[in-house]
């Protein structure tokens, strides 16, 4: 389709203090994208002059996201700004970048034709949509320089609710703490932004779409993609489909309950699980996207998934899974509701790891968890002798060992698993992978879990979120904390609980030191490890939207022996340590967790 030639403007805009990306992206709520003016036009300009030139030169950017409130709106704002600051002829193009704030020969007038970054051609998802782990794929096929992808995960979507905007770099995965610095160094002297204001882009016809522009450039491209096709092609070449559709529509079938919740890999469960692997329409629920999930919290746990849970308790049904609103969490339950956990998760996968075809092939080259993760996951890489990353919270981290070919598995307690056939948690592939066991070992979910336990051990894990709480007493608590368990006296103190005597071992806050680029990152997580292996570790979250802190406690206890009691039961004596000794409730007037998982 031929369009313009368009306009295309250079806008001053001023900057906002606070546009450093957390865990995974800038998340803000709804309406600070739309009251405060540029708010999004400055970010997206941020990312923009972020990437160096000649990485821009005809090279592809993806877009996509979970089709949450205010995504079609910011899909428009950035294809206009790719466009304006998109230049695809590169003999016409001019080195200079669109920095603002670094010092420029000349200065585009609010109406000239931006002569800066190139985005050759943007990539992006039908009607909008791309689940996070298909963005990964779709960037890693494409060979694009990264994507923009428009989710803030598992929070809450609508007018109230929360928006989010990622930036993932070539490898498909996260952009590191060193490009998310750049973005937001960038952000805090942007004074201008480039948009052709005029681009009206189609989003719901597959294929390319041309449009001139007034600077006389060659013509910006955009592609909408199938990328449910895209991903589905990649799982093909992973899994064994014709064993799992044996096991999903064969005799001696399974069956299975899964929830999309409401989120953008409705359509991804649809065509893998229902067309393609057989298994019959009604075991896939909430599968059409909506923009606000449904009203509720698109968050794969035993709180938010509760319906899943309340269907599978019944005992209908064999193997139940949820997804998160951009498809990157997963939570899987055994019949009648037996919950594994995402700790549990990935060591069972990990043991089982040559059920899955791409592993046979490809060999396994490491594992790794994030430090708050329980150390199920190193029982198993100790008896497998294969190596054990321990690396902190957020999705990057695991990015830099998998292009360096030293990780191959993955995972983390907050419903992440996946593998390095992409640069993200995938919350789908988690459940083919679970599948795939199921169809070698031909076990129930409770079977194999329990195996794992008797031959393993059982590290008993929950994690206790206080949410919006006030930041000052947050960050007070912690700093409190620090100075408590830095003392030298702290290393050997006794904590007992009833019966139960605990004595520290090592406490310090934790810091990493990546093995590939030997890049450091601090102030990860105050962990306190107890003789017996047990640990408690407290966090302030980075992917906060309300503007208030959630604190994070995380409990974990090993039993060799004792491997069938319930969790929180075992847990309790930490639970309680753990509250004595940072004062939390106390200091925030809190008498229990928002959230306990
Ligand atoms: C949370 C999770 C973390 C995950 C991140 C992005 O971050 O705890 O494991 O990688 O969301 O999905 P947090 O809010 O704890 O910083």
């Amino acid at each position: 389709m031929d369009k313009g030639p368009l306009r295309v403007l250079t806008v001053p805009t001023t900057p906002y203090s606070d546009q450093r990306p957390g865990s995974n992206g800038l998340r803000r709520k709804v309406h600070v994208f739309q009251s405060r003016r540029n708010y999004l036009h400055n970010f997206i300009q941020c990312i923009f002059s972020s990437i160096d030139l000649r990485d821009r030169q005809g090279s592809a950017l993806v877009v996509g996201g979970d089709g949450r409130f205010f995504s079609q709106m910011a899909i428009e704002v950035i294809v206009q700004m790719a466009a304006a600051n998109g230049v695809s002829d590169s003999t016409t193009a001019s080195l200079l970048t669109l920095h603002p704030g670094a010092s420029r020969s000349t200065r585009t007038g609010r109406h000239s034709p931006v002569t800066s970054p190139q985005v050759g051609r943007l990539i992006v998802g039908h009607r909008g949509f791309m689940s996070t782990p298909a963005c990964s794929c779709v960037i890693r096929k494409f060979k694009a320089i990264g994507g923009i992808i428009l989710s803030a995960g598992h929070s809450p979507a609508g007018p109230d609710g929360d928006f989010g905007i990622k930036f993932n770099t070539a490898n498909g995965g996260p952009a590191n703490e060193a490009v998310a610095d750049k973005i937001y160094q960038i952000s805090r002297s942007i004074e201008e932004f480039a948009i052709c204001p005029g681009l009206r882009l189609d989003l719901t016809t597959l294929g390319k779409q041309t449009f001139d522009l007034e600077n006389k450039f060659k013509p910006f491209t955009v592609e909408i993609v199938d990328a449910v096709e895209s991903y589905a092609n990649l799982m093909r070449n992973i899994f064994d489909f014709a064993a799992l559709k044996e096991l999903l529509s064969g005799e001696n079938r399974i069956t299975v309950k899964l929830d999309a919740m409401h989120g953008v890999v409705g359509p991804y469960v649809k065509r893998i699980l229902c067309e393609e692997l057989g298994c019959p329409a009604n075991s896939a629920v909430n599968c059409v996207p909506s923009d606000d999930f449904g009203g509720q919290r698109p968050d794969p746990n035993l709180m938010d998934a509760a319906d899943l849970l309340d269907n599978m308790r019944d005992g209908e049904h064999d193997f139940g899974a949820a997804f998160d609103g951009d498809g990157d969490r997963n939570m899987i339950l055994g019949k009648h509701g037996l919950f594994v956990t995402p700790s549990d998760s990935v060591a069972v996968i990990a043991d089982n790891i040559f059920c899955i075809p791409y592993f046979q092939h490809s060999g396994v080259r490491g594992f790794a968890r994030s430090m708050p993760t329980s150390a199920a996951l190193d029982r198993v890489a100790k008896a497998t002798q294969i190596e054990l990353y321990e690396t902190p919270t957020g999705w990057k981290f695991f990015g830099n060992l998998m292009d360096a070919g030293r990780l191959s598995l993955c995972g983390e307690e907050s419903f992440g698993t996946s593998g390095d056939h992409i640069r993200e948690k995938d919350g789908l592939w988690a459940a083919l992978a679970w599948l795939s066991i199921l169809a070698t070992r031909r076990q129930s979910v409770e079977d194999i879990l329990k195996y794992h336990w008797l031959k393993y051990g059982r590290n008993y894990f929950t994690r206790y979120d206080y949410e919006n709480i006030d930041i000052d007493a947050a960050c007070e608590m912690m700093e409190d904390l620090e100075i408590m368990i830095a003392d030298k006296s702290f290393v050997k103190r006794r904590f007992a609980v009833e019966d139960k005597i605990y004595r520290v071992e090592k406490a310090d806050n934790f810091e990493y030191t990546d093995p590939v680029d030997s890049s450091i990152t601090r102030n990860q997580g105050l962990r306190i490890v107890f003789s017996d292996g047990s640990r408690i570790i407290y966090r302030l979250s980075g992917s906060e939207s309300s503007g208030g802190a959630t604190v994070r406690i995380y409990l974990e206890s090993y039993e060799k022996e004792y491997v069938f009691q319930e969790t929180q039961v075992v847990l309790a004596p930490l639970a309680t340590i753990a509250l004595k000794i940072s004062q939390l409730h106390h200091r925030t007037g809190r008498t229990g967790p928002s959230v306990i998982t």
